[in-house]
């Protein structure tokens, strides 16, 4: 595996230098090249400039800045990328334009460079097969801006070779983004549904359906976006979208054409006026169906071809445009039988669209779609479990669960399978449960779900702990609450130095449900146990490494590496052996040795201060149950823990903490 130490982006522009922007802020040397020196000081200064607003906004400091700058190198000599690991073109959408440079850049570059374009509206192939490295070809398919948009396509195309597209996936994950892997088709498949929607809003337009004012407040309402069909138009430029319906359209025929009053609009050069009238309430009901007709339509058609699936439709969707749910979500939510009739008017209306097949097979099956959470890969003799929620940060939620049991026994019963290595997609490994859930069962005073639901957690995790197989948790990013307990259920933890770990549900008016406080006295004793439980206090890598907690740390490029040498090695005794713990933790040991829950004013300020935001009546629970887990077997542990469940969810606290999380607000908590 290529170590990604260095990428080339060519093309200054908007797009190229958002690219380099995000490529230099994940820590790798990026050469940005462009035809012109004053489109690449164009491109320096404008990358210097979002970064600046990022300091003012705290987001970065400014050494930070400097630092992100020093990883950029602007020239005009393509030669600077000749030993680039990657190289990524964002030039003019010209075919002749690109074709030539990947031609130059086929002489210049050394042979194990990986191609990539940033194609809007060309096939991937049609470069590729115009160098001499098809199979080190690809495309990379963006979203404006670049440094911000956390959404990537990958397009292989027939002949990009496995290798390639495993680069351009780890790739992704090291700078950030969340990758769909997507067919090598018009439009790929985020513009497939986005176009058009931009198209259905100008023909209701021009057909009298509703004022702009109004049809924009109708798309904000379809969509759960903060930025209507008219104003996204505005923002981008008409142009833009006048070419990609035309180039979508002279493809896939005239659903996807461009309405004539988006031309005409163009043809003026002026904007769409948004404030055209008042909000016609009344009219937005069949507007909203017009827009989810064409919307809904075009994204199963793209299943059906193949693209991508359903879940990375819906994934593009809500990353790459912000919907609030993606499209076959939206199909759950109006009904499968609703979704069928929207389509169908978009079928009369469109000579040559026909309706999707999956949506018609999903009516005939009378059920709403369910999607595919995780992911199960075997690779030798190692199966990785992937949880891919990374909208969601990868929260655990009923289907997740009962996913991830079917993707374990599958592991565990296969006898080829030596070790099962538990992932998450994106940037987090599992940010604990889905607050919403609890929430919901408690105002519907369904408590018994929520027992229902952990006991699933707890027998899962307990299959995870007592399986014959090397069970291994990848913390190569945040974990918190239940994926802190996950992880630390597994035989071993890899950990990259982005990997975490926390227990923070005391502020949130609970406890770790899933055996966490157990898990976690076993591994480093009671006292700095109660130090982690209570205060919330986050571990990282470093941290849980110096504990023993952590088996190793590596780098992104040496994960399957460790993997595999965890694999091969023999098995290296009880995770629960009594360790060393390291001078630096004591302080916090001796804090927590005993068992009050209150009285802490003589704790140093910071630790004081942890402990004020926490609910009382969940610190006092969690001091309760890990008081009496001590000195209890494993199985009769948990059992105290999972015991104490009901009474913690009817708390006012509980309550409070968990509402106040849904909400983003600070809760406030009585200590009931
Ligand atoms: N703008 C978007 O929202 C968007 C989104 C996804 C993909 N794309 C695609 O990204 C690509 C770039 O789009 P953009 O909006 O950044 O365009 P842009 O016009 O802002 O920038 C293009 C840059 O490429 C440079 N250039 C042209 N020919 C070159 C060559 N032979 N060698 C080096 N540099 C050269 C130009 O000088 C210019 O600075 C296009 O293919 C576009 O379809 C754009």
């Amino acid at each position: 595996m290529s170590q990604l130490s260095k990428i080339g982006v060519i093309g200054a522009g908007h797009m190229g230098s958002g690219i380099a922007q995000k490529i230099a802020q994940e820590g790798m040397q990026v050469v940005l090249v462009d035809i012109r020196q004053s489109a690449v000081d164009k491109g320096l200064s404008g990358i210097r400039h979002l970064l600046e607003g990022g300091v003012k906004r705290g987001l970065f400091t400014p050494d930070k800045v400097e630092t992100i700058l020093s990883h950029i190198t602007g020239t005009t000599d393509i030669r600077e990328v000749a030993d680039a690991d990657i190289v990524i073109e964002a030039v003019f959408e010209d075919k002749a334009v690109k074709t030539a440079l990947f031609k130059s850049l086929d002489e210049v570059c050394e042979e194990s460079t990986i191609f990539a374009t940033n194609t809007s509206s060309f096939y991937v192939h049609e470069f590729a097969n115009q160098t001499r490295r098809p199979d080190r070809f690809i495309g990379l398919h963006y979203f404006f801006h670049p440094a911000k948009n956390k959404l990537l396509e990958i397009i292989p195309h027939d002949t990009t070779s496995p290798k390639t597209l495993e680069t351009a996936k780890t790739f992704a994950v090291r700078h950030g983004k969340v990758a769909i892997v997507v067919k090598d088709s018009p439009g790929f498949a985020v513009n497939r549904f986005f176009v058009p929607s931009s198209n259905e809003a100008a023909r209701m337009l021009e057909q009298g359906m509703g004022n702009i004012a109004t049809i924009e407040a109708a798309s904000k309402q379809a969509f759960g976006i903060g930025m209507g069909s008219f104003e996204i138009l505005n923002v981008t430029g008409i142009p833009l979208a006048v070419h990609a319906s035309q180039s979508l359209g002279s493809e896939l025929g005239l659903f996807y054409d461009t309405p004539d009053m988006m031309r005409t609009q163009m043809e003026t050069g002026k904007d769409w006026d948004l404030a055209d009238g008042p909000v016609e309430e009344d009219k937005i009901p069949a507007i909203v169906d017009r827009f989810y007709s064409v919307c809904l339509g075009a994204a199963a058609s793209l299943v059906d071809e193949g693209v991508a699936t359903m879940e990375d439709v819906n994934l593009g969707a809500k990353i790459g445009l912000r919907w609030r749910e993606g499209p076959f979500e939206i199909m759950n939510r109006i009904g499968i039988d609703k979704a069928c009739q929207v389509v169908e008017a978009a079928v009369k209306r469109y000579p040559g669209f026909t309706m999707p097949k999956i949506l018609a097979d999903q009516k005939a099956k009378g059920q709403p779609f369910e999607f595919q959470l995780v992911t199960l890969e075997k690779k030798q003799v190692v199966a990785w479990i992937t949880i891919n929620r990374p909208d969601a940060m990868n929260a655990l939620n009923e289907a997740v669960f009962r996913q991830l049991e079917q993707a374990f026994d599958t592991a565990e019963n296969d006898p080829d399978v030596q070790a099962i290595v538990f992932q998450g997609a994106g940037k987090t490994f599992v940010a604990g449960a889905d607050i919403q859930f609890f929430v919901d069962r408690i105002k519907a005073g369904r408590i018994d779900h929520i027992e229902t639901f952990t006991k699933k957690g707890h027998d899962l995790l307990w299959k995870i702990e007592n399986s014959p197989k090397k069970t291994i948790a990848l913390l190569d990013g945040l974990s918190l609450g239940g994926g802190s307990e996950m992880a630390l259920a597994c035989r071993y933890i890899v950990a990259t130095p982005a990997g975490s770990m926390g227990l923070p549900e005391t502020g949130i008016g609970i406890v770790p449900g899933l055996g966490g406080m157990l898990r976690m006295a076993r591994r480093v004793g009671p006292a700095l146990a109660r130090y982690f439980v209570f205060t919330g206090q986050i571990l990282s890598a470093q941290d849980a490494f110096d504990l023993g907690i952590v088996h190793c740390i590596v780098d992104s490029g040496e994960i399957e590496a460790a993997i595999r040498k965890i694999t091969d090695m023999p098995d290296n005794g009880d995770k629960y052996a009594p360790k060393e713990i390291p001078d630096r933790f004591a302080p916090m040991a001796d804090l927590f040795a005993g068992t009050q829950v209150s009285g802490w004013d003589h704790a140093p300020a910071p630790v004081k201060k942890m402990l004020d935001r926490k609910s009382p009546k969940a610190l006092a629970m969690a001091n309760e149950i890990m008081t009496a887990q001590q000195g209890l077997t494993m199985e009769a542990a948990l059992a105290c823990e999972l015991d104490c469940l009901k009474d913690l969810f009817s708390s006012a606290d509980a309550f409070e903490g968990l509402s106040a999380a849904a909400s983003h607000r600070k809760p406030v908590f009585t200590g009931k």
